[in-house]
């Protein structure tokens, strides 16, 4: 597999890193994930503008013009001959020695992509739905900037999957936030399709604005609001966004079974009309 590495092509094993790198020692670096279906990426302009905000807010310097970017991804995609997967790219704060203060403006940032081969649309996750446990969110306070900080997020999939779901909910004051990597939704008893409004507590999902559109345009009403972990248990479907998951029917929680515990029609239709725009 051919990896970028600020400015080269390598093959993976030839790829290098600096032990002072702030990503590796601070985590002091943001990431996108931008799937490919059919050799093309999905929603690449939204990407970049949420990476753009994840920079600012960071105060990061911008590590390659938007064009550029565009073309790194393209090439790498080509280059590993990727049909379907997905693209992951980090900026980070760059190489320094290691002190907590922010090193100077002009330390060059470090950019790194790899591409990851994957089958997404035929998933079987996509047919069956998937099973979270509830696990208390215990990230820091800005969730909408889209850090490598995952180590968190990872301890709550591992704990999930040990209690014989597939990814954990996190919830923080009996609410639920999101998913360990992707937002949440229920479909209440009334038929209105509730996910937790943006704020600092969650990330602000390419997958969530594009889906929440779909959504409108198909007649739902929508609640942005946050729902508790007991609503989610009531509802009638449920389900998560992401860019790798696209939408993932929920069928279980803590659990218990939602519905007749097959994936829900609203679920299933978002899935499809999502596939259909991406395609
Ligand atoms: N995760 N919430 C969190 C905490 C996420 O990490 C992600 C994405 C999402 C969904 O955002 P989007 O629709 O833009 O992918 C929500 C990526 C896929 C990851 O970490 O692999």
């Amino acid at each position: 597999r051919t990896v970028y590495v600020n400015g080269d092509y390598l093959p993976e094993e030839e790829a290098k890193i600096s032990v002072f790198d702030r990503g590796f020692l601070f985590a002091d670096a943001v990431y996108e994930v931008t799937s490919v279906l059919s050799g093309k990426l999905v929603d690449f302009a939204a990407h970049m503008k949420r990476l753009e905000r994840s920079l600012s807010e960071l105060k990061m310097t911008r590590p390659a013009s938007e064009a550029d970017l565009l073309a790194i991804h393209r090439e790498l995609v080509a280059r590993n001959g990727i049909d379907e997967g997905l693209v992951y790219m980090q900026v980070g704060r760059g190489a320094a020695d290691r002190d907590f203060l922010f090193p100077p403006e002009d330390t060059k940032p470090s950019l790194v992509l790899f591409t990851q081969a994957m089958g997404l649309r035929d998933k079987p996750a996509g047919r069956t739905g998937i099973k979270v446990a509830s696990v208390p969110d215990l990230r820091w306070g800005r969730r909408d900037i889209k850090t490598v900080q995952l180590l968190y997020p990872s301890i709550a999939k591992t704990e999930a999957k040990a209690k014989g779901a597939d990814d954990a909910w996190l919830v923080e004051d009996g609410m639920v936030t999101e998913g360990t990597s992707n937002n949440a939704y229920i479909l209440t008893e009334d038929g209105a399709l509730v996910t937790r409004a943006l704020s600092h507590a969650i990330l602000h999902g390419i997958t969530r604005a594009a889906v929440l559109r779909m959504a409108k345009e198909d007649g739902l009403r929508i609640e942005e609001r946050s729902f508790t972990l007991d609503e989610a248990k009531r509802a009638k479907e449920a389900f998560i966004t992401s860019a790798s998951a696209f939408v993932l029917p929920v069928v279980e929680i803590d659990g218990l079974t939602l519905g007749d515990g097959t994936p829900g029609p609203v679920a299933r239709r978002l899935r499809e009309i999502y596939l259909a725009e991406a395609e």
